[in-house]
């Protein structure tokens, strides 16, 4: 552990637990605990690996994605972002380049191969060697909390200087708190978090259906997205989400596959690609000052009448993703605390959905969204931070399908 982090214990987190900590269980998961809700981290990407709720019958669901163990994570050759950190930079960067003060940096690509540029056009959470590529360490872990860290070098996937990043999980009553802080300590740097878990509220065992598109979706201050091109790049334009249409979560909630019918669905999400993969603003300033713990609510609502499992997020950040987990195509075991006994053990298209919490996506390459402040850190400025809170509820206001 890198000296650097100790001079910034009084504005984190207690470096050192003082509660006896359990350790990891044979498969290398942290478990940690709360009223109604049970869950494990791994220190692979600061991932989340399991998460127990009961539902509506009171039958116990593992609602997120994961592995069974915690080494294979490493293994695995797909990395689909399990439950981790992406870092230091969520999401794509255009053209894996980016200019601070008059220096424009490369780093490496990592998406869409081309012949010409055969390691990708464009660089995905972080690079081929992003945070959640990596073990962070563990630091403190009580019996209802985990906080991990992460020392990332500097030129490390060819960012400028060090950042040294804490993050902590804490379960409540129904609660599952997040608070991501990095702290840049030599240079200008970019920085962007987020969390990527994967949802099934059904504990990927709904009998009638294995998809998501049943989930009801609602992002009450959400009547904006950004723009995008065909491999997903920002293009500079905010676009309106007129009520009715493909990306309208606003106006009322609706469920994910509800506008699967309308041919505006095809191309949603990218080159011939149908679903979503999307960035949505998130306008709460329109109503004044706020306290994004209370005032307004949440920021989005996941929903499923068969488990009747409710998910609301609060957060403090300005922007929102939802990828209703296009890209998979039955080539991810599930887990053994997951699915039915009978059919197919994996995760097919649309079986599952990941809910980002972020900033403006590639803002560092959006000059007049003027977003600097939110996403270029300096040493002795203000530190990133970003703080959610996912709260559960069983709702049976919906029958059952
Ligand atoms: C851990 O927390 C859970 C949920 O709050 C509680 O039921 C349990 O007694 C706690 N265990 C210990 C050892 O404190
Ligand atoms: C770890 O989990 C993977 C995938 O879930 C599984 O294939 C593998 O057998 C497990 N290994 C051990 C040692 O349990
Ligand atoms: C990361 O941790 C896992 C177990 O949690 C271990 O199997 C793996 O070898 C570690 N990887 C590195 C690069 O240290
Ligand atoms: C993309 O980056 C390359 C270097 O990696 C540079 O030569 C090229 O000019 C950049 N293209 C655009 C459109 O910025
Ligand atoms: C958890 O919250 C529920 C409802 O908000 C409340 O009725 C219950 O007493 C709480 N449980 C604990 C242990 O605080
Ligand atoms: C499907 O699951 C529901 C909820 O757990 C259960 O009540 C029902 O009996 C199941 N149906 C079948 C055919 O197994
Ligand atoms: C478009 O997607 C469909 C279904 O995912 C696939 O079968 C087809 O080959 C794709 N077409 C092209 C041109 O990539
Ligand atoms: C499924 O997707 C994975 C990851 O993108 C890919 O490696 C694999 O070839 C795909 N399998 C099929 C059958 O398309
Ligand atoms: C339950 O879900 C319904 C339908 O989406 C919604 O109107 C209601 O506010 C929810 N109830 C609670 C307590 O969140
Ligand atoms: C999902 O919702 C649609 C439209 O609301 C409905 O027609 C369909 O029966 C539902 N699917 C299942 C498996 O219940």
């Amino acid at each position: 552990m890198r000296v650097s982090i100790v001079s910034l214990g009084t504005l984190l987190l207690p470096l050192v637990s003082s509660q006896a900590s359990s350790g990891p269980d044979k498969d290398g998961k942290y478990w940690i605990y709360g009223e109604g809700l049970t869950a494990a981290f791994i220190p692979y990407g600061a991932s989340i690996s399991n998460l127990f709720i009961n539902d509506r019958y009171g039958i116990r669901r593992d609602i997120v994605a994961g592995f069974d163990n915690a080494s294979y994570y490493g293994i695995d050759k797909q990395h689909p972002h399990f439950g981790g950190v992406p870092g230091r930079y969520a999401n794509r960067i255009k053209n894996s380049s980016f200019e601070i003060d008059g220096v424009t940096y490369h780093i490496p690509a990592n998406e869409n191969p081309t012949p010409d540029h055969p390691d990708g056009v464009d660089t995905l959470h972080g690079g081929p060697n992003g945070w959640d590529w990596r073990n962070f360490t563990v630091v403190s872990h009580t019996n209802n909390s985990i906080t991990f860290s992460i020392v990332d070098p500097d030129g490390e996937m060819g960012f400028p200087g060090e950042v040294v990043s804490y993050i902590t999980y804490t379960l409540g009553n129904m609660t599952w708190d997040l608070k991501m802080v990095a702290i840049p300590t030599t240079k200008k740097t970019p920085i962007m978090l987020s969390s990527h878990t994967y949802w099934n509220l059904d504990g990927f065992a709904n009998n009638e259906t294995d998809l998501v598109l049943n989930h009801t979706f609602y992002m009450p201050y959400s009547g904006q997205r950004v723009g995008v091109d065909n491999i997903l790049i920002p293009t500079g334009d905010i676009l309106a989400n007129q009520p009715g249409s493909v990306n309208d979560f606003w106006s009322a909630p609706k469920q994910i596959g509800s506008s699967f019918g309308d041919p505006e669905i095809q191309g949603n999400c990218g080159f011939n690609c149908s679903g979503y993969d999307t960035c949505w603003l998130v306008n709460r300033e329109q109503y004044g000052p706020y306290d994004w713990r209370a005032d307004g609510g949440f920021v989005a609502r996941l929903q499923s009448a068969w488990s009747g499992i409710q998910l609301d997020v609060y957060s403090d950040q300005e922007a929102f993703q939802m990828y209703s987990c296009n890209g998979q195509n039955g080539s991810m075991a599930l887990k053994n605390t997951q699915g039915l006994s009978k059919g197919p053990r994996t995760i097919p298209k649309y079986g599952c959905v990941v809910l980002e919490v972020e900033d403006w996506i590639d803002a560092i390459n959006q000059p007049e969204w003027q977003r600097a402040s939110k996403q270029i850190y300096e040493p002795g400025g203000d530190p990133y931070v970003l703080q959610a809170s996912y709260r559960f509820s069983i709702n049976t206001t919906d029958t059952p399908y």
